[in-house]
């Protein structure tokens, strides 16, 4: 029995990869490392390359390993590309899942896992969000994955399957042990802008929007560590594999950080003041958006562990210096 993890090669994915082989699990990556890196799966997994919609591919990579989970990772993640080129969004997110979905029946795989996004609420009527409020999104990347919510739901009703959509709120950090971490490159996301704005990669880094309705004026989000993320995808594994059905869950952690108190976290840790530059608001941004986390605390017995914002930016500066240090030595 093994558990196939597509985008296993990126950011999120690695970190999966880590926490299934740490409990014992076979673990399968299939990526087509258009943004992932080979490196960053761990050795003791195996590595298949190539796209979830190439169907022969992915069905046979589940009859080969005894494939009995998918949890599938591998999209585009950028909202303000997806405002830019939503047809990109609507192929790599929706019509490539369905494409998955497809051989995920054909091959009588019985538990999915989906990396499902806060993005689907938009700017939520009231904080924190609950999994039962309204989903208005705010952009393609945000409607490409409630799309893709609706597919999974029609489709546990049609076949023998059962699925958990975890909507991720802000994820960040990196493995505390540092054998993964966001390596992204040309990353546009809060923390890890900061983190390479204080470790130098950047020379200065921008604040879009300072006059959102929010004390400071900033957007607020609701940062989860990476760590307590992946914790979240192995209790809804547990719990599919016990006969659990269907369930679609927020990860949060119920609290939220403006822009301004982000920065001024990264600036406290690394003791570095670096250049920050106000911009214009940008497109697809919704103002604030927190989590009701109950569900995945309920159901899950999802308990998280790193609850902390300088915790979170004390890894991700540590990933940040590492990467460094390996750029220089490849260099
Ligand atoms: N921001 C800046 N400067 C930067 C980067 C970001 O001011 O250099 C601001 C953004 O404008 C936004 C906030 O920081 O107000 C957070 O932006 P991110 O790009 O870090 O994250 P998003 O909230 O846009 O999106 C992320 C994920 C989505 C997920 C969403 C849930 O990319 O997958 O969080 O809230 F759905």
């Amino acid at each position: 029995m093994s558990v196939l993890v597509t985008g296993g090669a990126g950011y999120i994915g690695s970190h999966m990869v880590w926490e299934l082989l740490d409990a014992g699990e076979e673990v399968v990556v299939l990526d087509r490392l258009s943004t992932g890196f080979d490196w960053a799966v761990a050795p003791e997994a195996k590595l298949v390359v190539g796209d979830i919609a190439d169907q022969d591919l992915v069905e046979s990579t589940i009859r080969d390993n005894g494939v009995d989970a998918i949890i599938h990772f591998a999209g585009s993640v950028v909202v303000p590309d997806s405002v830019a080129d939503p047809l990109t969004y609507y192929e790599n997110n929706t019509s490539k899942t369905r494409s998955l979905l497809e051989s995920t029946v054909r091959a009588g795989v019985p538990h999915f896992i989906f990396s499902s996004t806060a993005a689907v609420y938009g700017t939520p009527q009231k904080v924190p969000v609950t999994e039962d409020m309204p989903t208005q999104p705010e952009s393609p990347y945000g409607a490409s994955k409630l799309m893709t919510e609706w597919m999974l739901r029609d489709t546990a009703a049609a076949h023998d399957f059962a699925y958990t959509a975890l909507r991720y709120f802000n994820v960040c950090g990196a493995d505390p042990r540092l054998r993964t971490g966001q390596s992204t490159r040309g990353a546009t996301h809060l923390i890890k802008v900061a983190c390479e704005t204080a470790t130098g990669k950047r020379d200065f880094m921008e604040v879009f929007g300072g006059d959102y309705p929010t004390p400071d004026g900033t957007c607020i989000r609701d940062y989860i560590h990476v760590t307590d993320l992946v914790r979240a995808h192995r209790l809804a594994l547990a719990r599919l594999r016990n006969g659990g059905g269907s369930l679609l869950a927020n990860c949060g952690y119920g609290r939220g950080y403006s822009v301004r108190e982000v920065i001024d976290t990264v600036k406290k840790v690394t003791g570095f003041d670096f250049d920050v530059r106000e911009r214009e608001r940008r497109p697809g941004d919704a103002v604030t958006v927190v989590a009701d986390a109950a569900i995945a605390r309920r159901e899950l017995g999802w308990t998280p562990e790193l609850d902390d914002l300088d915790l979170i930016v004390t890894h991700a500066i540590a990933w940040e210096r590492h990467l460094k240090q390996l750029n220089s030595s490849q260099a």
